[in-house]
């Protein structure tokens, strides 16, 4: 593993910035919050697995990294909130938040999808990013500014067959982030962004 040989920088690129970051347990989120912590981030981060959100804790204290995990199930406002509060709590601000946690369904045509299969991926991705963004503006606009990164998916610009809730939920990130830009312009230093990632 690469974060084998990573070393903290306390005077990194994002020295005494504090990032929040939802469902870091595996994954593009796990990369990432390494990558801050690497770069002198206090990282905070969920995600349910909670043998794996501690174990990554530990491995990026062990490399010099300031980093806290908090399970919470992003489908759940109470759980959202508290792990808002959380970091709130213990740094007082958050400088960067970066609403990542996601899922796919099986891959099944639209008639062929459970409305189960439907809310499960819509209340992770969809919901789960307005849940965060509800609880993430208030600290950002009192603090006078920050940045929310959402990642949505090609998947939510084109169609692609057996995605629907998915690609769906990615089109929902995506008018959530416009709306939110739209709704702060004029607020103080603020930057709402969306984030594509690409299958390599
Ligand atoms: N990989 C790609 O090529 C690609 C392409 C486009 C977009 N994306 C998007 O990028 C994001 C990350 O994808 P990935 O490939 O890194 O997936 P991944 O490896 O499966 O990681 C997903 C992360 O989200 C967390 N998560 C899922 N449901 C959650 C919930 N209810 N509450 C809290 N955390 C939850 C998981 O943690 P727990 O299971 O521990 O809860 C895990 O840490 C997703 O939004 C995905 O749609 C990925």
């Amino acid at each position: 593993m690469p974060y084998k040989r990573y070393k903290a920088n306390s005077n990194g690129r994002f020295k005494d910035k504090v990032v929040l970051i939802t469902g870091a347990t595996s994954g593009i989120s796990k990369t990432t919050a390494y990558a801050f912590a690497k770069e002198g981030a206090k990282v905070f981060f969920c995600g349910r697995r909670t043998n794996l959100g501690e174990a990554n804790a530990s491995e990026i204290q062990a490399f010099g990294g300031e980093a806290t995990y908090m399970q919470a199930d992003v489908r759940k406002e109470s759980d959202v909130r508290n792990f808002i509060n959380g970091c709130v709590q213990k740094y007082g601000r958050i400088d960067i938040a970066f609403n990542n946690a996601g899922i796919e369904a099986p891959p099944k045509a639209i008639a062929e999808l459970s409305l189960e299969e439907w809310n499960n991926v819509i209340a992770t991705n969809a919901t789960g990013v307005f849940l965060a963004m509800k609880y993430e503006i208030p600290v950002m606009l009192r603090q006078g500014g920050g940045i929310i990164v959402n990642t949505a998916s090609v998947g939510g610009h084109q169609g692609f067959s057996n995605i629907a809730p998915y690609g769906a939920s990615k089109a929902g990130i995506m008018s959530l982030t416009r709306t939110a830009a739209m709704e702060l312009t004029g607020k103080k230093k603020y930057s709402c962004q969306l984030l594509f990632s690409r299958c390599s």
